[in-house]
Order: C-alpha cells, then sequence, then structure tokens
C-alpha cells in the first residue's frame, strides 16, 4: 500500500467559546487559525451554528479572507446555511446534524433517512465547487447513502470510540477501521474526527484510507496546559516591571 500523508485539520470552534464568554475579542479565533497553521495544520475547520454559540458570521468571513489554507466549513443542510456557503465558498463544506439543545455534534448524520433531503444540499454545493463531505456513524448503510447521492467525502464520527473504554473501544474501532475500508471500496474519500486526543488518535492515524482527521476541543483544551504557565510568566513580568519603573520615578 502506498505511503499516504495525513492531513490535519484544526477545528478552532472552542477558541470563539472562551471569546464568547467574554462578548470581547480576545482570544481571536482566526488569530488561532493562523498558530495553527504555522504548527502544522493543513486546513482550518470551523461549525457556525444556527445559534452562532461559538463561531460567528464574521469569523467565518474574516476566515475565508485571511487564512492560507483550505477551510471546511461544518454546517447544518439548512437553507440559511447553505446561502452562507454558497456565498463564501469555502474549500470544503461538512454537512453535521444539529440539535439546539445539544452541547457538541451528538451523533452522525443520517444520511438513509435523509436522502431525500440531503441530495439538493450535496447537488448544489457541489456545484459551486466546495467539496462536500458528510458527518456519518461508520456504518456501511451510511457511507453507501452518501455515495449515492454524490458526495465525494464522508467523516466518520469518531466519538464513540473516544469515549468507550476497553473491548467497547475495540469494538467501536473495529467499527471505524471497517468502514474506512469500505470508503475506499466505493470510492469516497475518508475523513474522522470528533474526540479524538494523544490517545485515541493514534490507532485512527494508523487506518491508511483516512486521509484527514479535523481535531479541535481536545487541543484547545490541551493549549490551557501548554500555554498557561507562559501566560503567566509574561504577565508578571510585565506588572513587576512597570511596578519597578515606577518606583524608579518616584525616587
Ligand atoms: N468533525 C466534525 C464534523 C465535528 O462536528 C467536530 C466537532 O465540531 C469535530 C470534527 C471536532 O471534534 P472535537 O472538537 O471533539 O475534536
Amino acid at each position: 500500500m502506498t505511503y499516504r500523508r495525513l492531513r490535519l485539520g484544526v477545528n478552532i470552534d472552542h477558541v470563539a467559546t472562551i471569546r464568547n464568554a467574554r462578548g470581547s475579542r480576545h482570544p481571536d479565533p482566526v488569530r488561532a487559525a493562523g498558530v495553527a497553521v504555522k504548527a502544522g495544520a493543513d486546513g482550518i475547520t470551523a461549525h457556525l451554528r444556527e445559534d452562532r454559540r461559538h463561531i460567528s458570521d464574521e469569523d467565518i468571513t474574516r476566515l475565508s479572507r485571511e487564512i492560507e489554507v483550505p477551510l471546511n466549513l461544518e454546517m447544518a443542510a439548512t437553507e440559511e446555511m447553505l446561502e452562507i456557503a454558497l456565498r463564501h465558498k469555502p474549500h470544503a463544506a461538512c454537512i453535521v446534524p444539529e440539535k439546539r439543545q445539544e452541547r457538541t455534534t451528538e451523533g452522525g448524520l443520517d444520511v438513509v433517512a435523509g436522502l431525500d433531503h440531503l441530495e439538493p444540499y450535496v447537488a448544489a454545493l457541489g456545484g459551486a465547487g466546495i467539496r462536500v463531505s458528510m458527518f456519518v456513524e461508520p456504518e456501511v448503510s451510511q457511507l453507501d447513502a452518501a455515495a449515492s447521492i454524490g458526495a465525494p467525502v464522508v467523516e466518520l464520527h469518531t466519538g464513540a470510540y473516544c469515549e468507550a473504554d476497553g473491548e467497547d473501544q475495540k469494538q467501536e474501532f473495529a467499527r471505524i477501521a471497517s468502514a474506512a475500508a469500505h470508503a475506499e471500496d466505493i470510492g469516497l474519500e475518508c475523513h474522522a474526527g470528533h474526540g479524538l486526543t494523544y490517545d485515541t488518535v493514534i490507532p485512527v492515524a494508523a487506518i491508511p484510507t483516512i486521509v484527514e482527521l479535523n481535531i479541535g476541543h481536545f487541543l484547545v483544551g490541551e493549549a490551557i496546559f501548554g500555554g498557561l504557565d507562559s501566560a503567566i510568566r509574561r504577565m508578571r513580568a510585565l506588572m513587576d516591571t512597570a511596578r519597578a519603573r515606577d518606583a524608579g520615578q518616584g525616587t
């Protein structure tokens, strides 16, 4: 089997979650996207939710203009989101299920049950040159349904695997591995994501037919532990320098 490089899409939604907690501009998800690209991200992923709980319309406008790598817009299959996607024409659009009350995207899209609703979205996005993917559970029937309505890409939901332990996790992993093999067999490009961590990413990254992983929440969480120390040290130094200068002027 030929070696295929695995792309990393960094999801910056939760940088916006922190920003929105204060309703101000900091931390800026577009700045985070720049950091992600410098650190090796191949693409940036952002989910514009109906309730705008994290990423805003302005973020999508700025990401479309300012980032130098492909933008993957996660979106629900609604008229509003389709209009936004067609306006910005991101490199890719990943169609996800969306419920208002959920904390995050819970479970994959039911493409089997939603064929008639989803097909025109795939056609409209694809017709505008946007690469369409469908975020699905790792099930053959969902992959076949996605292929039947012309989606070129599927993203396998790794949430159940990431949350499981022991034997259950092995079984969940086996579902992902066999769905990824099936995707290749039926000509779908295969991505995966949701809940991946330093531990859970390792087996998934080794599946040869998966070509892209989208990872967000864990990275933003880890950034606290990797970055809080230096942020506090810098603040401490600025405070101490300012106070020493002030004391010097007073003498
Ligand atoms: N892929 C899709 C389709 C998602 O909806 C999400 C979560 O927004 C992710 C990947 C990233 O998941 P996480 O933030 O848990 O890494």
